[in-house]
């Protein structure tokens, strides 16, 4: 494989740190010497590159869960490649990994790096897929949902950006398990989109005058299960709405990303005593023993036709950042993949 190697590889680096939602000159293309891996290690050329939320807090000189990308530096990301150079007998050449990697077309990693799974591709199903619904998204949407959240048959579930990548997962997988879904979106495109995955009631946040009328309206009987995938005031909003034992999965708090020195209050978690309410956060792979069933669950929903990946495809490396500024502008719908070759 390595004899069809071009001669340099090429990044996404960080220029500046955004302030607010990330411009196009935060970010530029350069190129360095083919990197060579070294013993035990391999080269991997990446092929879909997945664009996430949680790579604009990696881009703040902040603590999170990630060191913040240094200036410079190529952005962090996770991506799905496949190994062209191989110096581990586990690892061999042609063989499908996903990793946490960077943003650069090809990248050296260790047996150790961060992520790293093998990826089996099921025949006739596109590798995207596997960075997508039948990946980690679909994967945080069954932890939030079942890990975490409890969710169970006849149980009113609340998704917010439920026309996004894991809320739309998350919208099909609830229906699944046989609960009530309340689907929350801004727009008439995405609200469609909410009513062909199967919701059962839909809330246009940006059309509706009091949203928490329109959730009173959309779950009468409270709400059992709360993935939230935004924070911020909704939050305050769904609380007093909740069921007596309700919970609240965590996924994320997109809605303050942007502007993280001015994190949003919440007010209302007295709620959390009145309903005797149960709030946590989570990351996927905290729940490493759950994600076999997951899967499992993932792929035959996918094989029955009952799990729709919804996608926002860009192509070519160099599409990173455009992608990952409309990702954070709020307007996309589904998983944003940009796909290399
Ligand atoms: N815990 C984990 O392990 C884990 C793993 C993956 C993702 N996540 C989290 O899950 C959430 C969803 O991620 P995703 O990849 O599925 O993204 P996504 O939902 O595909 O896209 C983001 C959506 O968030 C909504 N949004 C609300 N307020 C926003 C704001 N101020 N700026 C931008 N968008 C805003 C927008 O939809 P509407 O306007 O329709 O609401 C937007 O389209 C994020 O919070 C992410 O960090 C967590």
């Amino acid at each position: 494989m390595s004899s069809s190697l071009p001669a340099t590889a090429r990044h996404i680096i960080l220029r500046h740190r955004p302030v607010g939602v990330p411009q196009a000159d935060c970010f530029a293309l350069s190129e360095t010497p083919m990197p060579q891996p070294g013993q035990g290690q391999m080269l991997v050329r990446m092929l879909v590159g997945s664009v996430d939320p949680a790579i604009r807090g990696f881009l703040d000189d902040r603590p999170s869960y990630l060191p913040p990308v240094a200036i410079g530096a190529p952005v962090n990301g996770m991506s799905l490649g496949q190994i062209v150079v191989s110096h581990h007998p586990d690892w061999p050449e042609g063989a499908f990994v996903r990793v946490f990697g960077t943003w650069s077309d090809h990248f050296v990693i260790g047996p150790d790096a961060l992520g790293l799974e093998r990826v089996t591709p099921a025949p006739g199903v596109p590798l995207r897929a596997y960075m997508g619904a039948l990946g980690p998204v679909g994967l945080t949407a069954w932890v939030g949902l079942f890990a975490v959240g409890a969710a169970k048959a006849g149980e009113t579930v609340l998704i917010s950006a439920a026309a996004g990548a894991t809320g739309s997962t998350a919208l099909q997988l609830a229906k699944a398990a046989g609960c009530r879904v309340v689907a929350m979106a801004g727009g008439a495109h995405k609200a469609q989109i909410l009513r062909d995955l199967g919701a059962d009631a839909v809330v246009d946040y940006r059309a509706v005058p009091n949203l928490g009328a329109a959730l009173d309206a959309a779950a009468p009987g409270g709400i059992d299960v709360y993935f939230d995938n935004i924070g911020g005031p909704t939050l305050d909003i769904v609380l007093p709405r909740m069921h007596e034992q309700g919970r609240i999965a965590l996924c994320g708090m997109i809605a303050q990303y942007n502007d993280a020195d001015h994190p949003y209050g919440v007010q209302n978690l007295w709620q959390m005593v009145i309903k005797r309410l149960t709030m946590r956060g989570f990351l996927t792979y905290d729940h490493a023993d759950r994600l076999g069933e997951a899967q499992a669950m993932l792929d035959r929903l996918h094989h029955a036709g009952r799990l729709r990946p919804l996608e926002n495809i860009h192509h070519g490396f160099e599409r990173l950042p455009e992608a990952f500024i409309a990702l954070m502008q709020g307007t996309t719908t589904g998983k944003t993949l940009v796909e290399i070759a």
